[in-house]
């Protein structure tokens, strides 16, 4: 059926199409992780590209970012901007450190309680670490889906938002977790990124597009819906 399709081909199209040598893949080091979602929740890959690295080799893991002084990771955060980022990245690591011994709970649920992590961001590090069936609904993503399945309801209302995390939730890989769900994780980010994008998606490129609703209405640009944000 159309559900269990659509996880198949986002992981199809990312095994053969995405991305798999960014410094932050083919890692399960949930503090790796958890430092590459933080820095790309507002900024470009290719700005990441040039921080992670100098980021991770003054800080390589939580004990020494919770222990750094709050201004010495403000320096090196200089230039990403959303600074509120890099306060809640501190404060997260001396909670790792004072509250998990140093480990970072492998559960999205624990995770999305830490400081600057959010339901999706929860979701990416746990699917990418453990391999869990969380799923993420980033602007990206929520375009995807919205497109795909012709989802026209105000996402700023509440329970529409809490329906798509829901159909979000059904859509995601059952089988094989262990590697699927970092495939699918990945494929829908780059297909929103690259693929679906907010102004002029590339069809012909897309997974998705022999059942995508808003490619056969011809009108991708007006998902997702959002009266307010
Ligand atoms: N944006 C947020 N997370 C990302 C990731 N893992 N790869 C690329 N872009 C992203």
């Amino acid at each position: 059926d159309d559900v269990r399709e659509l996880a198949d081909q986002v992981i199809a199209w990312q095994r053969q199409a995405g991305r798999h040598d960014l410094p932050w893949q083919n890692t399960r080091d949930p503090y790796r992780v958890w430092l590459s979602e933080i820095m790309l929740q507002q900024t470009q890959v290719s700005t990441v590209l040039d921080y992670y690295p100098r980021f991770l080799a003054r800080f390589p893991d939580v004990f020494s970012l919770a222990q750094a002084p709050l201004e010495d990771v403000l320096g090196l955060w200089s230039g990403l901007g959303y600074y509120s980022r890099a306060r809640n990245l501190h404060r997260c690591a001396t909670v790792v450190v004072s509250e998990y011994g140093g480990g970072f709970p492998r559960s999205a649920a624990a995770l999305s309680t830490l400081p600057g992590i959010g339901r999706s961001t929860a979701a990416a590090i746990a699917a990418f670490c453990f391999g869990e069936r969380a799923a993420i609904l980033d602007g990206n993503v929520k375009r995807v889906l919205t497109r795909a399945w012709g989802v026209s309801d105000d996402l700023s209302v509440a329970a529409h938002e809490r329906a798509l995390w829901q159909r979000a939730e059904q859509a995601l890989p059952t089988r094989d977790l262990a590697r699927s769900m970092p495939a699918y994780t990945q494929g829908l980010m780059d297909l929103g990124a690259k693929v679906c994008t907010r102004s002029r998606p590339t069809c012909v490129a897309c997974p998705l597009a022999a059942h995508c609703v808003a490619r056969r209405e011809g009108a991708p640009q007006k998902y997702p819906v959002k009266t307010k944000r």
